[in-house]
């Protein structure tokens, strides 16, 4: 449990993928909280709304997950230890690439490169970030993971590239968190599944989605980080859908 409101507190915390939706909307909320000293915003576009409440805590960071060189760069730029790290990166469309309905349109250039946003870069910024978090307190690294990356779950089929990544990505947080406990025993790493967010990502796919069931930015992230304050050291390497349910591998 964070001290979210107790403004010695002086929580600091990094957002990577700062300019998406949801990662936007994690700045946001994470600035606006007394508790919260500093709010590193991570992105390959360093904008962001300075009008904003909070936004004289947000430091925005130029960089991209998918470079190492990139991210060893960003590291040497935040003034640590860290409270929580949040990776809200991720891709499921691209101009070129829709995900697949059938084994046919499978491309293995664009599978590739799904896997290098989502599952490999994730890690990248494990590697770089987790030794910032602070040895001292109760942490958390937290990556946007899917339910349909859920191998259990998987019903319907389609989407080869991106279910394939998430699986990938939730695999490397339990690989990660089983040894980030040994050295850090109160610190948590976990897949988070945000619900269906309305954002650039999800939209060509959420026409059909009930309304009470399409979730705003701001509204999912006000139930991850009630997620996250719920965890305790046992749920590390987990995957949490945004209602603190457990999903299976
Ligand atoms: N929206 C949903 O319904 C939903 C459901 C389940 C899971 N998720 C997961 O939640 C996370 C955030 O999704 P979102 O809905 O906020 O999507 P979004 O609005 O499209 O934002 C995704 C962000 O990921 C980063 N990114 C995308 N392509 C990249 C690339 N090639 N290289 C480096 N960074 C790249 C960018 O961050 P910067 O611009 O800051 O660099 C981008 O703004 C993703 O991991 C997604 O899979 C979303």
């Amino acid at each position: 449990m964070f001290a979210w409101n107790d403004p010695d507190a002086g929580l600091k915390v990094a957002v990577f993928g700062s300019g998406g939706g949801i990662g936007r909307a994690f700045v946001a909320e994470l600035a606006s909280r007394p508790g919260v000293r500093r709010v590193y915003a991570c992105s390959r576009t360093a904008a962001g709304d300075d009008s904003q409440p909070g936004a004289d805590s947000v430091t925005r960071i130029a960089t991209d997950v998918g470079s190492e060189a990139a991210l060893e760069k960003a590291a040497a730029e935040i003034d640590g230890p860290l409270d929580m790290i949040l990776v809200a990166s991720g891709v499921l469309h691209t101009p070129e690439v829709r995900p697949e309905r059938r084994l046919r349109e499978f491309d293995p250039d664009a599978m590739l490169e799904i896997y290098r946003v989502n599952a490999v870069a994730p890690a990248l910024v494990a590697k770089h970030f987790l030794p910032k978090l602070d040895g001292g307190r109760h942490t958390v690294f937290a990556a946007l993971a899917a339910r349909v990356g859920s191998i259990a779950d998987n019903r319907l089929g389609g989407w080869l590239s991106y279910r394939a990544s998430k699986a990938a990505l939730v695999m490397a947080l339990k690989t990660i968190a089983i040894e980030h406990a040994r050295n850090r025993p109160t610190s948590l790493v976990v897949g988070l599944h945000p619900g269906t967010v309305d954002t650039p990502l999800s939209r060509p796919f959420s026409g059909r989605v009930p309304k009470d069931k399409l979730f705003s930015p701001e509204q999912s992230v006000r139930y991850l980080l009630d997620v996250v304050d719920r965890l305790t050291p046992a749920d590390t390497g987990g995957h949490f859908a945004w209602d603190g349910s457990r999903i299976e591998y």
